[in-house]
């Protein structure tokens, strides 16, 4: 099942990074790296046309209070999201408390391990502190960046799904699943 989340007043720091909730004066740091070709497309949505578009999920983001930006020397980067995952996909977990990761990073910083320093941070905090008891996080077939960062978090593929894009295409995606150490996921206890 879902566990309820509230990290509104949650900052978690790594070697090189702050990890807390969304303000309003994130929108100029957000549009910059969201509306980049070629970011968003990588986790089902487009990049932003204008700031408008921008400013209405930094709103999203602010009011659900499960979005950590995450902060490099003074600016924001990225996101990382603790989303609900689809409980019709894994219906073998409905007695455990679980979400899902979601992340993306501005492209300028990538492949200098930033995002994998965040999700461990993040998956931390979550078993805990946050009392979760397993997470999921997906990626496309194709997106083999997205792929690395969960393997080197420990994530292990365990199904293959179809899921729908923000623009309603049906695409591939592995879910993987983290388990606290020593704790192994349905499947391989059935
Ligand atoms: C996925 C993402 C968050 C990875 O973050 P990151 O901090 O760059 O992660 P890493 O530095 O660990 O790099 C991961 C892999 O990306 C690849 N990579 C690194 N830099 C790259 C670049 N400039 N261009 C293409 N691929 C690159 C490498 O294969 C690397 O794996 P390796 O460490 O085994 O060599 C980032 O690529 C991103 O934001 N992508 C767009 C959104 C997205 O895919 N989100 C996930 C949705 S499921």
């Amino acid at each position: 099942m879902n566990a309820e989340i509230d990290i509104s007043q949650v900052t978690l720091e790594t070697e090189r990074l702050r990890l807390r909730p969304w303000r309003e004066s994130d929108l100029e740091d957000f549009y910059e790296y969201a509306s980049v070709d070629g970011v968003g497309q990588m986790a089902g949505w487009l990049p932003h046309k204008d700031l408008e578009e921008s400013e209405k999920i930094l709103q999203l983001f602010i009011g659900e209070k499960k979005t950590f930006a995450i902060e490099y020397e003074g600016k924001v980067i990225g996101s990382l999201g603790i989303e609900r995952y689809e409980e019709e996909k894994l219906p073998e977990f409905a007695p455990l408390k679980g979400r899902e990761l979601g992340f993306v990073l501005s492209k300028n910083f990538w492949g200098r391990g930033l995002m994998p320093e965040a999700v461990r941070r993040v998956v931390r905090y979550l078993f805990e502190e946050a009392g979760l008891e397993f997470l999921v996080c997906g990626h496309y077939v194709e997106n083999q960046q997205s792929c690395r960062v969960q393997e080197k978090c420990g994530f292990r593929h365990y199904r293959l799904v179809k899921t729908k894009t923000s623009y309603g295409e049906e695409k591939d995606c592995w879910l993987s699943v983290l388990c606290p150490r020593g704790e192994k996921a349905p499947e391989e206890i059935i």
